[in-house]
């Protein structure tokens, strides 16, 4: 019987990849200081009813549980994030910089880049609403793209902001109310004839022609001195000028960080979530090809939404679907390491004794060592030492250790007692760590 359509198995290949993976999001997030977290991975359904969107909503797997309560499998972590946050607010110091790796489930329609079941690496700040937050996302998302391999030449950060639209759609007249059918019609307006979009806006009794053509002008612009510009001409627009300082301090942080390269100012950008209310980015492939490999921004209300108190909050998060699209078509993917790095071989049955018994020693320093399971000749347990990706096999026989490099068949003896000290001369570590052995600090 097949998996579920969307689901994925993982064979140990796959799960290397993943892992590897894994590895890269943990390490550059506790680089930037952010603390993992973890949240159920189902919830209350009405986590998500007017939190996170109609789209949302309309991809939630739920059913009832046997106490008849209304559940979602998470699609995302925001609102649990937000709902854990509130809570105990009082009590957490700011900035809040937590991270989450764990896997979100939506009923999409399989395709390229989506699926029903995939991983996130969640990135998230509360507690501070100045741009300082959003640079330090934003670095956090671009330094995790440059410790996969990635470059300015092969992914940008398409980087917007929805004050700014909801400011500029207010001054064209937009009411109040309509604010967000308007947003979601420019989140879908890349995808979409001009002739669609102005039935739509007239569908919400807008003035559809014209509304679009400003609507188009404003994602056109690439730099703020283009918005600047814009701005300029209407004194309508006079509010929003005030709101380029904070680009400002934006653009100049990251400056600073030396990671203006991988941005773009691309105002096509809204995002299609509810919930995000200042700074918003989508990290792409620079080709235009493949879905998102990660969206985030700026959410200052949803943690009072949920019941917790007023508290700026800002967040990202990285899919691994795309991502390892990207890193396969960039040459990115990591290599995989070996099943075992040493293989312990026997030349005759009555030295296997001595032969575990070294087997365990290496592995409580947390060297990764297989041996054979069964009586089998010295030259099939070399071939299965090849077969693992060993590095090194240590043949046990009545005249000592013989240690054999695999990689260059070049052999030597090697005392017992000096057979830790003398694989870690030749580079291996304890990629395993090991509770046992406190000269493991040393490795
Ligand atoms: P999102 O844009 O819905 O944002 O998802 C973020 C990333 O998750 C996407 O860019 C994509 O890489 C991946 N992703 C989403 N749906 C799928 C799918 N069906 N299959 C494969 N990958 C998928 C959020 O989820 C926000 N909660 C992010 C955030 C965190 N905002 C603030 N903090």
């Amino acid at each position: 019987m097949g998996t579920l359509p969307g689901f994925r198995q993982f064979f140990p290949q796959e799960c290397a990849l993943r892992d590897n993976i894994f590895d890269t999001w943990r390490r550059t997030a506790k680089a930037f200081a952010f603390q993992p977290y973890e949240a159920p991975t189902l919830e209350p359904l009405e986590l998500y009813i007017e939190k996170s969107g109609q789209e949302v909503v309309d991809q939630l797997f739920c059913f009832q549980d046997k106490g008849g309560r209304a559940i979602a499998l998470r699609p995302e972590l925001t609102p649990s994030l937000a709902a854990m946050v509130g809570a105990k607010a009082a009590a957490l110091k700011r900035p809040i910089k937590w991270f989450n790796v764990g896997e979100c489930y939506r009923y999409e329609r399989p395709q390229k880049g989506r699926l029903r079941a995939f991983y996130q690496f969640n990135a998230d700040i509360l507690g501070e609403a100045g741009p300082g937050a959003d640079a330090e996302l934003i670095a956090l998302m671009i330094t995790t793209f440059q410790n996969f391999g990635l470059t300015e030449q092969q992914v940008h950060i398409r980087l917007s902001d929805r004050t700014l639209w909801l400011q500029a759609l207010s001054s064209w007249g937009v009411p109040q109310e309509q604010l967000f059918a308007v947003l979601n019609i420019i989140d879908k307006r890349e995808r979409e004839a001009a002739q669609q979009v102005i039935a739509k806006l007239e569908a919400l009794h807008l003035e559809g022609e014209k509304l679009l053509q400003a609507i188009d002008h404003l994602s056109s612009l690439r730099s703020l001195q283009a918005i600047e510009a814009f701005l300029n001409t209407n004194k309508h627009h006079e509010p929003l000028i005030s709101r380029l300082e904070d680009w400002k301090v934006l653009m100049a942080q990251l400056e600073a960080m030396e990671l203006l390269p991988f941005i773009t100012i691309d105002l096509g950008i809204v995002r299609g979530l509810a919930y995000y209310t200042g700074f918003v980015y989508e990290a792409f492939e620079r080709s235009g090809q493949g879905r998102a490999l990660a969206g985030g921004g700026r959410y200052d209300t949803l943690v009072e939404k949920l019941g917790g108190p007023q508290l700026p909050a800002a967040g990202f998060a990285m899919g691994d679907v795309t991502l390892q699209d990207c890193l396969q078509a960039h040459n990115c993917l990591p290599a995989q390491a070996p099943q075992a790095a040493v293989f312990i071989a026997i030349t005759e049955e009555s030295l296997r004794p001595q032969a575990l018994r070294l087997t365990q020693q290496l592995r409580r320093h947390g060297l990764q060592v297989q041996g054979t399971l069964k009586p089998t000749s010295l030259n099939k347990q070399l071939e299965q030492a090849q077969h693992v990706g060993a590095h090194h096999a240590l043949t046990v026989s009545p005249e000592g250790l013989v240690a054999k490099d695999l990689r260059n068949g070049h052999s030597e003896v090697v005392k017992e007692d000096v057979v830790v000290e003398w694989l870690r001369a030749k580079g291996h570590s304890c990629p395993l760590g090991s509770p046992f052995d406190s000269d493991l600090l040393k490795c």
